[in-house]
């Protein structure tokens, strides 16, 4: 678009406020504002801010949410394994990590994934989940895509992180790094657009659902679809101990011929902070820890475990055709609004306003709101210490330290040394699972010093 036409679009769309300043701005900042400007969807926009006030579909009523039945660890069928041995060894499965996240928490300076996570090894995330791909990748004699999708706060520091360490051993042309969306945010009163600075929109990430929208927007769905793959595996980057593409859920899931099929850990007390995967109207859906009333987080099932107790650790298989259909036409996902305070620059007076009440809109996208959009879907049992290690904290619950000491109990179990054994640590590219640990280790294997046990 030329600049005339740019402003006209933006009169139209009653945002010419935008322009403002823009007679003061150096040429560089120019070129970058009018691109930034020509990427926001002003007729969404629009039609976000006249539904404001319309809530978004909302929970059904407490008579329509059941807990939702769970295949449990014991009983996956032998037949599984085999199923989903033969789509890695077809080269129809491809490896989804969401790495957009700013780690607030942790307080790590770098991409989440740069963290130095291997207890003994001080692998990063990153190496961990590559090595894990490229385990899959040798033993199933294909290569494995690794998509990775970044932000704009964590893609240059990732992308070079990944260049350095040579990714890791994976071949350069089987990691694909695609970018999160991002979202204006409007002046709740007016529905203007907000700006952070003269010469630049008040943008933020579109939330974890922005992953399936920038797979489709970014080609790179269409280029998995030719490339033969089938079925997407999704985890987030900061839980080592994911079991990437474990062949007997992916088995499940293709012998189910489920849309979306995800792990599920059982909730012990009604008071941890997770979602959980229910019946929403019949249907697979999650219901947030913070909307959960209090009856149902205590409720009791028969058997005296808790009836709503399928804790979501974010661990999904998506089929490739479903993603194409909540990502295109009417079944697109939908944003959710949410009221908050945004600082930001008022190019009418000049001057920066840190609002003390919530002052704008803003919109994300939720991963989760996919799961109702399946016809056929799958919960999956797995347990905390084979699958679930997150990294959220600095200290305490979830930390390094926790994760750490889950990854070494994992070790030794899956060596069969015992509790207070020396630290361990296993490389996906010496094992995968515990056959195959026990397999390769020495006979009667018994650490002097904290081990690694790597590629060799
Ligand atoms: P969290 O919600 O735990 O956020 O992300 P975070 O950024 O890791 O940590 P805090 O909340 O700032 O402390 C869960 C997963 O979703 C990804 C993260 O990278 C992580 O893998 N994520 C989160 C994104 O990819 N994009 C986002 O906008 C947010």
């Amino acid at each position: 678009m030329t600049l005339a036409e740019l402003k006209a679009h933006y009169t139209a769309h009653r945002q010419a406020h935008v322009f403002s300043g823009w007679d003061a701005l150096p040429e560089k900042e120019r070129a970058a504002f009018h691109a930034q400007l020509e990427a926001v969807d002003l007729k969404l926009i629009d039609g976000l801010f006249a539904k404001r006030n319309e809530p978004f579909a909302a929970m059904p009523a407490r008579e329509y949410i059941d807990p939702l039945p769970v295949v449990g660890v014991a009983e996956v069928p032998p037949s599984s394994k085999t199923a989903g041995e033969l789509a890695l060894w077809n080269g129809e499965v491809a490896a989804l990590v969401v790495a957009g996240g700013q780690g607030t928490r942790l307080g790590f300076d770098k991409p989440k994934g740069l963290f130095p996570i291997g207890p003994v090894s001080e692998a990063s995330l990153f190496q961990i989940h590559a090595e894990k791909v490229l385990a899959l990748s040798w033993k199933y004699e294909t290569e494995m895509p690794l998509l990775v999708m970044t932000s704009d706060a964590t893609h240059t520091e990732t992308v070079e992180f990944f260049h350095e360490e040579g990714f890791f051993g994976l071949a350069e042309t089987q990691v694909k790094f695609f970018r999160q969306g991002t979202m204006p945010a409007l002046d709740l009163a007016s529905g203007k657009l907000l700006l952070e600075a003269p010469g630049k929109l008040f943008l933020s990430p579109n939330g974890h659902g922005g992953t399936l929208t920038a797979l489709q927007d970014s080609g790179l769905l269409a280029e998995l679809e030719a490339s033969g793959i089938k079925h997407i595996f999704y985890f987030q980057v900061d839980n080592p101990l994911v079991k990437i593409a474990d062949p007997a859920f992916v088995g499940q899931h293709i012998e189910s011929r489920s849309e979306v099929s995800s792990k599920v850990v059982f909730k012990e007390k009604p008071e941890e902070k997770v979602g959980v995967l229910a019946l929403l109207d019949g249907r697979c859906g999650i219901v947030e820890y913070s909307d959960m009333p209090a009856e149902m987080l205590n409720e009791l099932a028969d058997d005296g475990t808790l009836a709503f107790r399928a804790g979501n650790p974010a661990i999904h298989l998506f089929d490739l055709q479903f993603l194409k259909r909540v990502t295109t036409g009417p079944d697109r996902l939908a944003f959710h609004t949410a009221k908050k305070k945004v600082p930001h620059y008022d190019p009418t007076t000049a001057m920066t306003v840190a609002p003390t009440v919530e002052n704008a809109l803003k919109f994300e996208l939720f991963v989760f709101d996919a799961l109702p959009l399946a016809d056929r879907w799958l919960a999956v049992q797995t347990l905390r210490e084979d699958e679930f290690a997150p990294l959220k904290n600095a200290t305490g619950a979830d930390s390094p330290d926790s994760a750490r000491a889950l990854m070494i109990e994992q070790a030794h179990r899956w060596l069969g040394l015992p509790v207070g054994s020396k630290p361990v640590e296993i490389s996906p590219l010496y094992a995968l699972n515990a056959e195959e640990a026990k397999a390769k280790s020495p006979k009667g294997f018994k650490p002097k010093e904290p081990t690694y046990l790597g590629e060799k």
